[in-house]
């Protein structure tokens, strides 16, 4: 029962977030970050994610270059790529994501999921092979004291999302 609590709490005070101090991510938090990746399933169980972890920051500044919003994350300790094949389900690298989201907020860490609009140029600055695209990059860290994380937007009230048995009901 605690245990659900807590992963209950950890879901839904999850938000996004872009500021981070300069504490690095010990490689044990890092680990269960990953881990909580890795455990995430997967269409026909392809477990088509790979991760590229990535903590030199003028090797973060190269892969910045490559988002449209996303010039702040190389102030993330810790940025990583999920890399899928080409033809590889964006579903597969969500739920992969939001694991791993989940878990850094449940470890007491600041994320944000953001976007490689320029897809060649994350391909290149990651070096990877032929047929894998970059799915996803989380940034990573601890968050500023005193910050409130996201931008403050409101979610949709749950009534406007449900339906019940059709739309129209
Ligand atoms: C698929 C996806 C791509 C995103 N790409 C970016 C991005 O490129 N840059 C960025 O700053 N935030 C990005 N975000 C974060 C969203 O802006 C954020 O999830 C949304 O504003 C809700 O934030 P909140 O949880 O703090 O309310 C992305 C989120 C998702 C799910």
């Amino acid at each position: 029962m605690g245990e659900n609590l807590d992963a209950l709490k950890a879901i839904v005070s999850k938000r996004d977030s872009r500021s981070f101090t300069a504490q690095a991510v010990d490689d044990e938090t890092l680990r269960h970050v990953l881990q909580a990746g890795r455990m995430a399933g997967s269409a026909k169980n392809l477990q088509p994610c790979r991760f590229v972890v990535l903590t030199d920051l003028a090797h973060k500044e190269e892969l910045a270059s490559c988002g449209q919003f996303s010039s702040w994350i190389p102030q993330a300790p810790v940025n990583i790529a999920i890399v899928v094949p080409e033809d590889g389900r964006d579903f597969d690298a969500g739920r992969t994501a939001q694991n791993m989201l989940i878990a850094a907020n449940a470890l007491g860490l600041a994320s944000c999921p953001v976007t490689m609009h320029d897809k060649e140029g994350a391909r290149s600055v990651l070096a990877l092979p032929d047929g894998l695209r970059v799915a996803i990059v989380l940034a990573l860290g601890y968050p500023v004291p005193g910050t409130t994380s996201g931008m403050g937007a409101q979610r949709t009230p749950l009534d406007e999302m449900v339906h019940r048995e059709r739309w129209s009901s």
